[in-house]
């Protein structure tokens, strides 16, 4: 057996299997079917301070090769999270990471002090880049991705990670988030994208516009992770963005990944995602790779070396 242990952000992941921020809700109906201890980590849906209804529907919309969705951070609030659902996910066999957003530093500072001394949160993930509030999509400018991290640092104990766009090319907003304390970066969040009704000629999701998720971005995904990879060679770096497939988290672990989310892939083939972490053994099995350390940044350092 291969080793898949990752320790980062002071934790340590049994394998480098993430649940993405979304599909996968507060774990509540995965955990009825499958056992949670073959992922490394669950990010939760993000949670804001008060509840939100999400947009109005249509909010999800077919793509080639992936899917529009316009969910609008629908979730219960701060306190219902932490009164009803923060005690299950607690007890899950794996580690917890509780997404957050906001609508300004102090809100995003009330989030993570009310949340950060709960046990049920490993880590905290801020969302800084949901493409679906109006107004609310925080990284756009590096000025303001440095206040809403630093507020959220100083109100945490625990690790905090930002999750960002994959439209910008540069790394502008990584450098501030991690300059501002952030100890990891999540690349990328789904990307803006619209389909329109041939008939009616108009939008087909009511918000007009929508984040395309699956394998259609998988190869910016992984540009934007190489990239960081290679200007931030010490930080944390969650590679997520259309990995559907054992192929795709082998290529997230190689452009420079510590962990690889998968979010599309539990909508479409949970299953899979649940048996990824025993095919990624196999693999490197297989190929006498005895530890993932082995895949990590593999393309920055002429390849995969097998001992
Ligand atoms: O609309 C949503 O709830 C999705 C959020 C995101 O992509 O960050």
């Amino acid at each position: 057996m291969a080793t898949l242990t990752t320790r980062c952000l002071g934790l340590e992941f049994r394998n480098p299997i993430v649940l993405a921020s979304g599909p996968a809700g507060f774990g509540l109906e995965l955990a009825e079917r499958f056992d949670l201890a073959q992922v490394g980590a669950l990010t939760t849906k993000t949670v804001t301070l008060e509840p939100r209804a999400g947009n109005p529907q249509p909010r999800l919309v077919d793509a080639p090769c992936g899917v529009l969705n316009s969910i609008g951070l629908q979730n219960p609030g701060c306190d219902a999270f932490r009164e009803e659902l923060l005690p299950k996910i607690a007890a899950f066999p794996t580690k917890r990471i509780v997404s957050i957003a906001g609508r300004s530093p102090d809100e995003v500072a009330t989030l993570a002090t009310r949340l950060s001394g709960e046990p049920g949160v490993d880590a905290i993930e801020l969302n800084l880049s949901c493409p679906n509030v109006r107004g609310e999509t925080v990284a756009d400018d590096p000025g303001r991705v440095r206040a809403f991290v630093r507020s959220a640092r100083n109100a945490s104990a625990r690790p905090l990670l930002v999750k960002l766009p994959g439209e910008r090319g540069d790394l502008g907003l990584a450098e501030a988030a991690l300059s501002a304390g952030a100890k990891g970066i999540v690349l990328i969040n789904a990307l803006r994208g619209m389909r329109i009704h041939v008939e009616t000629g108009l939008p087909l999701l009511d918000r007009e516009v929508g984040g395309l998720c699956g394998p259609a971005i998988l190869p910016i995904a992984l540009e934007r992770v190489f990239a960081a990879r290679r200007a931030f060679p010490e930080s944390v770096l969650i590679g997520t963005g259309g990995v559907s497939d054992l192929r795709g988290v082998v290529e997230m672990l190689c452009a420079g990944a510590d962990l690889v989310g998968l979010g599309f892939a539990v909508m479409s083939d949970p299953n899979l995602v649940f048996r990824l972490a025993s095919e990624l053994d196999g693999w490197m099995t297989t190929r006498g790779i005895d530890d993932v350390r082995a895949l990590r940044g593999a393309a920055h350092r002429g390849g995969i070396h097998v001992r």
